[in-house]
């Protein structure tokens, strides 16, 4: 999916280079020969957490399709034995807090007033 916005960062780079490690998840929605949104879990370290991110294209949000990516990521991540799932949201995403809230995460702190970090112990 392009974006002007993205700059990979090394837990993207090294994602995106090594396909067959089984320890970080890349789900893609597609329509038709179109990537139009994804959704990832990268592991964060030794405590058993691991980051997760999601984004549709717009004309594909509020289609259920975020919360049926969400979910797949959630028993993927009980599959691998995972203990923790942590992101971070806007604090005005009401959509977004609301889809993480239904998965039963909560929130954990907040960031210069405009971030939520939130987490899900699984
Ligand atoms: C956040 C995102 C991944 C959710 O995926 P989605 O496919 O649009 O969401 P769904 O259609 O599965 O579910 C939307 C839910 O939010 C609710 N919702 C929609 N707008 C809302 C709002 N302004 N406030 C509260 N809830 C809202 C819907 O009613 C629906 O709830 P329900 O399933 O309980 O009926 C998607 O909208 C997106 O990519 N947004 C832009 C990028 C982003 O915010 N990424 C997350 C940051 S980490």
């Amino acid at each position: 999916m392009h974006t002007a916005r993205f700059e990979p960062t090394p837990a993207w780079e090294y994602a995106l280079s090594h396909p067959d490690d089984m320890s970080h998840l890349l789900l893609v929605a597609c329509h038709e020969d179109e990537v139009v949104g994804w959704c990832r879990v990268f592991p964060g370290g030794e405590d058993g957490s691991a980051v997760v991110g999601i984004g549709l294209l717009k004309p594909y949000r509020d289609r259920g399709v975020g919360t049926q990516m969400l979910g797949t990521a959630i028993d993927w991540a009980r599959q691998q034995g995972l203990q923790r799932l942590v992101l971070t949201t806007r604090s005005d995403n009401a959509r977004a807090i609301h889809v993480f809230r239904k998965y039963g995460f909560q929130e954990t702190g907040r960031r210069d007033g405009e971030w939520i970090e939130m987490a899900l112990l699984l």
